[in-house]
């Protein structure tokens, strides 16, 4: 598939999709303390999502049963809500959601510690934040897109976490996935070349040991084979002939 660029039109679809997104994570941010269930924190999101005239992309997409994902501590990835899993102190909260605004995507992840978490843990989430601004360097028209990954997945190896391989950023835009794939690791190539009007959905996962990742039953919860911790930053990112634009960091 190629990689669409978007019109002057789409873009401003996208960026309201993007404003409307970060709203969504600003609430899940509030809301979240120990003693809630991670459903709670589904119902609240689609709600915040709904009530702004959004779809959450997430519900039913290949068949996942909730809007937001919600994956605690060793879970890397698209944790599934339940009533039975409560958020307790001292745990980490990746919550990852996507919406839809007329037709258009926009999707983000982030993780929370929940009350008082080590020193050792903080910087896992400042590290896996942190990269993702480390790729955003090299995020213009004209560079190439595995510079994004080189840059990501180097200065995340340089702390000494796992960068999960099992998945990948995205294109983004009238649909949740599209190409390209941006992994979050280095390549040996240098990938296609970044021109502006593409949008770019850049996500690393990483790990606080191994990098290797299992799937549980369930067919979607993502952990570390080793139950070490795991952390996500995703943000959906507009290229420019200047400076990216994070289209859901809210100002
Ligand atoms: N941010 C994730 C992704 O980009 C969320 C997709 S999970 C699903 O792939 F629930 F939608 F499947
Ligand atoms: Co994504």
């Amino acid at each position: 598939m190629p990689i669409s660029i978007k019109s002057a039109r789409e873009i401003e679809l996208m960026t309201e999709a993007g404003r409307i997104l970060a709203i969504v994570h600003e609430e899940m941010k509030r809301a979240l303390r120990p003693g809630m269930t991670t459903k709670d924190i589904d119902r609240l999101g689609e709600e915040v999502i709904r009530s702004h005239g959004c779809i959450p992309s997430f519900l039913n997409y290949n068949g996942y049963p909730a809007s937001i994902c919600v994956s605690v501590n060793d879970e890397v990835v698209h944790g599934i809500p339940t009533d039975k899993r409560v958020i307790r102190e001292g745990d980490i909260v990746s919550l990852d959601a996507g919406v839809i605004y007329k037709g258009y995507h926009s999707d983000a992840a982030r993780t929370h510690a929940v009350g008082q978490i080590s020193s050792e843990v903080e910087k896992l989430i400042r590290v896996t934040e942190e990269s993702f601004f480390e790729g955003m360097k090299y995020a213009k028209e004209g560079n190439y897109l595995y510079e994004i990954s080189n840059a990501i997945g180097r200065y995340a190896e340089k702390h000494g976490y796992g960068v999960v391989r099992d998945l990948c950023g995205h294109g983004i835009g009238s649909h949740l996935h599209e190409a390209p794939e941006i992994p979050n690791y280095e390549m040996n190539r240098r990938g296609v070349r970044l021109r502006k009007g593409m949008t770019l959905a850049i996500e690393p996962m990483i790990n606080m040991g191994t990098w290797q990742v299992d799937w549980l039953d369930d067919d979607w919860t993502v952990v570390t084979r080793d139950g070490s911790l795991s952390a996500h930053y995703e943000n959906t990112v507009l290229i420019t002939d200047n400076e990216p634009v994070l289209l859901t960091l809210s100002k």
